[in-house]
């Protein structure tokens, strides 16, 4: 972890960046460096106002708020960067500016300095065309407010140490980011997407008003372009940009005139849609989706990002609803072909796809999937929903292990979720408001999503669950039935389906007793009282094979149990198993006390079954029958709503 980062330019993004980097690594003395005083005095305002917030709105308690400030220095005198670790800078947009501030830089750092720009459009190859050491220079692009936004591309710079790259990755992703590796050409990735965007936008203005494109977009982002150009102040922005992409790649890029005279633009507030001509809207949406489309092929087709990277990062960070490559798919080749071929009449010389339209599906939308040591990493990556797991997600696992299996250089498996939070915050309870009161749905869904659980019981490799955080419900389910789990030390274990008013349908009730039936009181806990279970605690009663102290160790202990697994993975238990009784529940549980006897008797009779089958059968009834009890409705309801359930009325 660095120790020391001075940050370059307290406009505004950069003390946003450091406010995120500060509260990632509290113990960090940061230096925010800017040549007017009355910037560093205003930086360190909203600096202190940012803590004070988060204080007020119980993020953070009294002592952590305090140590956010301690250790920030702001300064006008560049000769305090002496001796940091890493220098960020975060000036204005202007090539000439960020060479010299980069040549005053070198002059004070070591040669190992770690220093990145973070430049939107600019490539590394040419801010740091002058540097003397370019091994250690990159460029990090973060997105606004770059304090909450995950995302921060990390570009592959030529000149660029790889290991450096590999380690601006791995930091980022332990502090809380999602970084997308993208090549070093103009604009990166997601600009590409988000300036082209707007420019045509523009483009279409002589068709309609700004309020009413707004309106056609709001089909496919959460604010439209001219909304978020107001806000981002963005005119000058998109006028640099594609100016750039045009001196490199052709005329067709230049940004629209209007962009020069026009200081803000008119258009509604976020979510009040304008009327528009039906012809006009179906040229803007036509005209949008092309764009979105031209940008995303070529961005593929050159290697600029990948496409798992590219669809999370439009969601995320430029706040399109659906990823361009899910629209694509979802709109389907017939309506993409139509869409495109208008585009490429009405702006000739943009990029169109170079491939057949199908070869663009052809990846993995959740996961990232890696191979070490012959041993296949999966890591679980759904940042924005703790990486729950929703039917998708499910059969994408599946896939990966069907597709890597049957190799004879792949030993098994390892199973992770992305980031540091959350292994995985169980199966997606967006779906479960349709289930309610329809028990036979329910189980049908429970058994569904058990297909992938049904295929590890099979496997004749092993698969190893890395918890790197919290697994909670389906999460920890589908880590019950790897062959076995190692954790860091900081996670948790919890099935918080009692809270949500409804049992834990695929295997909680029948797996833990059949894998570790001398732990059977921890599980009774677990189920009826939502009862976290610390990985420590966890690994003392055998459930956990072995503790990690970080991230990095983590990993490479579960590849060794899967290769000390291998060509013995352990198969459930098969019979009936004895368990400890139920204790008769404490007096004051919150919780409903139908859906707890639901619980019981299922925990209770699956037990007894005389297969595992028989058992997990049990458990996906039970889970039917707790879906249409008052209190599924009022547990699943709350959590949409942000609010505690109250299960008093329900039984
Ligand atoms: N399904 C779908 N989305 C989920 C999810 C799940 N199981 N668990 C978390 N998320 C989403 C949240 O809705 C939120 O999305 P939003 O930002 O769009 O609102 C995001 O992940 C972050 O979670 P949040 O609740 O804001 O984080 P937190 O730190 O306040 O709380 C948890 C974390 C895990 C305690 C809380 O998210 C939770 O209780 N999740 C449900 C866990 C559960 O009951 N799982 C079992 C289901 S079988």
């Amino acid at each position: 972890m660095p120790t020391r980062i001075a940050v370059i330019g307290a406009g505004t993004i950069g003390p946003d960046i450091g406010y995120y980097l500060k509260s990632a690594v509290p113990q960090l003395q940061l230096i925010l460096v800017d040549i007017e005083q009355a910037a560093v005095d205003r930086a360190l305002l909203r600096f202190g106002n940012y803590a004070a917030k988060a204080h007020a709105r119980g993020k953070m308690d009294e002592a952590e708020a305090a140590a956010l400030m301690r250790g920030v220095h702001g300064t006008t005198d560049y000769d305090a960067i002496r001796g940091v670790d890493w220098v960020l800078e975060a000036a204005t947009e202007d090539l000439a500016l960020k060479q010299r501030i980069f040549a005053q830089v070198e002059a004070r750092v070591s040669a190992h300095t770690l220093i990145t720009s973070n430049t939107s459009s600019l490539p590394a190859a040419r801010i740091f065309s002058d540097l003397k050491h370019k091994a250690r220079a990159t460029v990090t692009h973060f997105f606004a407010p770059a304090w909450r936004n995950p995302v921060v591309e990390v570009v592959r710079a030529g000149a660029a140490d790889p290991d450096m790259v590999e380690y601006l990755r791995w930091f980022f992703c332990v502090t809380g980011k999602v970084p997308l590796v993208t090549k070093d050409v103009e604009c990166f990735m997601l600009d590409r997407v988000f300036d082209n965007w707007c420019n045509d936008a523009a483009h279409c203005l002589g068709r309609a008003t700004s309020a009413q494109i707004d309106s056609v977009a709001a089909e496919f982002v959460h604010a439209g372009p001219f909304f978020v150009l107001n806000m981002a102040n963005g005119n000058p922005i998109i006028t640099e940009a594609n100016s750039l992409q045009a001196e490199a790649e052709g005329e067709h890029y230049r940004p629209a005139l209007i962009f020069r005279s026009v200081a803000s633009w008119v258009t509604s507030a976020v979510g009040k849609r304008v009327a528009v001509p039906a012809e006009a809207a179906a040229a803007v949406r036509d005209r949008l989706l092309g764009v979105l489309w031209s940008q995303s092929a070529d961005i593929l087709d050159r290697g600029i990002g990948e496409a798992a990277d590219l669809n999370l990062g439009c969601r995320l960070a430029l706040g399109f609803r659906h990823g361009p490559l899910d629209l694509m798919r979802d709109l389907g080749q017939t309506e993409v072909g139509r869409v495109l071929r208008r585009f490429a009449t009405e702006r000739p010389g943009m990029p169109l796809p170079r491939r057949a339209l199908g070869e663009y599906q052809r990846f993995e939308r959740g996961l990232l999937v890696d191979s070490v040591d012959g041993v296949i990493v999966i890591t679980l990556r759904r940042p924005e929903a703790l990486n729950a797991l929703h039917d998708e997600l499910n059969d994408e696992i599946l896939r990966v292990l069907r597709r890597h299996g049957p190799d004879p250089a792949v030993q098994g498996f390892v199973l992770i979720g992305y980031g540091t939070r959350a292994f995985c915050a169980g199966a997606d309870i967006g779906r479960f408001p349709a289930m309610l009161g329809d028990a036979i749905a329910s189980a049908q869904y429970a058994r569904d999503c058990s297909r992938l659980l049904a295929y590890i019981d099979a496997m004749d490799k092993p698969i190893v669950a890395a918890l790197n955080g919290m697994a909670l419900g389906g999460g920890l389910e589908l880590a019950m039935r790897c062959h076995a789990i190692v954790a860091h030390r900081d996670s948790w274990l919890q099935f918080p389906e009692i809270t949500l008013g409804i049992a834990p349908g695929i295997g909680a009730m029948a797996v833990p007793y059949r894998r570790w039936p001398k732990s059977s009181a921890i599980f009774h806990d677990m189920l009826r009282h939502a009862n976290r279970l610390d990985a420590t605690k966890a690994y003392e009663a055998g459930i956990i094979a072995a503790l990690a102290d970080d991230y990095g160790s983590l990993v490479r202990k579960a590849i060794e149990h899967v290769q000390a697994l291998a060509g013995k993975p352990r198969a459930l238990l098969d019979g009936p198993v004895a368990i400890a009784p139920f204790d008769a529940a404490p007096d004051g549980n919150a919780f409903s006390r139908e859906v707890v006897g639901i619980i019981e008797e299922a925990v209770r009779a699956a037990a007894q079954a005389s297969t595992l089958a028989a058992a997990l059968e049990i458990g996906y009834r039970a889970f039917g029958r707790s879906a249409c009890t008052a209190a599924a409705r009022e547990g699943i309801t709350a959590f949409g709503e942000r609010r505690s359930p109250n299960f008093s009325q329900t039984g």
